[in-house]
């Protein structure tokens, strides 16, 4: 019996030889990348408390279908790194002899260590994290690196040189910021275009019920060349059908209620939340569907990132690709839910 585990799980993953068939991908801003309409991200299920196996299935179902790009941060967990270890874990198994055709992207940010040096936007921490990530994912670089929120009290010039530095030291191909107002992010992206290093992309929060980007930050990324990329596009599961008759037992709100607590999906919510679902089903297709094509319909979208707790789901939500028109009827009835 072949005891190494490498070859042995290797050979047992033969991605589908189709799987560029269906996926579009989109010019990531004026850059040379491009990034698949749907993308998927690790922020949560790939925890030490959750399944391996029902991880790795999501991951392997992502690139059977094309999905080239996984995103990661350093404090995806729980605990913080678990997931770039688990990650790290499934990639050396399965994914390795694909390292050219994955887009791995990690952050840096938000509270990660003790101590001053484990959080917010010094060169310190972000060289540092990064040098932390590769080792828990065993990669010798990432695709893209990013500043995963603003830190208004460090000078950001220092930021994005530690971003310009890490480039230099290929350490990542490329970098991006997230969560950067309209404001911040022309700044940075001077900066960076200064060091030349130009910013690849930026990473914000938008769905159907958050729509901050629309008030100047897409406009300024079309304007610079940047690419966007919406996490949280369901809404962490509330753009779905989940919620409507009840909370179920391994929904996010009720397993896990760090980000998404239960007493949030109130009725209030949930009316709107069911008035979509019809809207979505009269064109067809499930609210999680509806819900990311709705965001592609936008061309400055480069890709959605979505979260999956199961590959089944996965596959719901990659559905979204078949129907991402709208009609003018549609879309003033959906905004008339999200006003009422
Ligand atoms: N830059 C940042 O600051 C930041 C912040 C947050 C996230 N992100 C990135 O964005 C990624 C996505 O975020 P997210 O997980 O909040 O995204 P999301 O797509 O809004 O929510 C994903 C959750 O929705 C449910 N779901 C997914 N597909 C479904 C379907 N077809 N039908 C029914 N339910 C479905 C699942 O929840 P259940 O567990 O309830 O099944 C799943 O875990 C993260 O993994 C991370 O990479 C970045």
């Amino acid at each position: 019996m072949n005891h190494d585990f490498n070859v042995l799980n290797q050979k047992n993953y033969i991605p589908n030889e189709a799987r560029y068939t269906n996926m579009k991908y989109r010019r990531t801003g004026k850059s040379g990348l491009l990034l698949p309409e749907i993308s998927i991200g690790l922020w949560h299920n790939f925890g030490f408390n959750d399944n391996f196996e029902n991880s790795t299935n999501i991951l392997k179902c992502a690139f059977n279908h094309g999905i080239t790009h996984f995103d990661l941060a350093n404090n995806y967990g729980p605990p913080y790194g678990a997931a770039e270890i688990t990650f790290g874990k499934i990639f050396k198994r399965y994914f390795k002899p694909f390292r050219d055709e994955l887009i791995i992207s990690t952050k840096a940010g938000w509270d990660m260590w003790a101590g001053p040096y484990g959080n917010f936007g010094s060169r310190k921490y972000l060289i540092s994290s990064l040098d932390q990530s590769l080792q828990r994912m065993g990669l010798d670089y990432v695709d893209i690196f990013y500043h995963h929120r603003p830190d208004n009290d460090t000078p950001l010039e220092e930021t994005m040189g530690a971003l310009d530095h890490i480039v230099r030291q290929g350490k990542a191909l490329y970098v991006g910021i997230s969560q950067y107002s309209a404001k911040e992010t022309k700044k940075a992206a001077k900066i960076l275009k200064q060091l030349g290093t130009p910013c690849l992309i930026h990473q914000p929060r938008y769905n159907l019920m958050d729509r901050w980007v629309e008030n100047g930050l897409l406009d300024t990324l079309d304007n610079v060349g940047i690419g966007a990329i919406a996490f949280s596009p369901l809404n962490q599961g509330v753009l779905t059908n989940k919620y409507l008759n009840g909370f179920p037992k391994d929904s996010r709100a009720v397993k896990d209620g760090r980000y998404l607590k239960v007493d949030q999906i109130n009725d209030e919510l949930l009316l709107k939340v069911k008035k979509l679902n019809d809207i979505a089903n009269s064109r067809d297709q499930s609210l999680a569907q509806m819900a990311i094509a709705w965001l592609l319909k936008d061309e400055r979208i480069t890709s959605v990132l979505v979260g999956a707790s199961s590959s089944n789901q996965l596959l719901d939500s990659i559905k979204a690709l078949d129907n991402k028109e709208f009609s003018k009827e549609d879309l003033s009835e959906i905004e008339q839910v999200l006003k009422d």
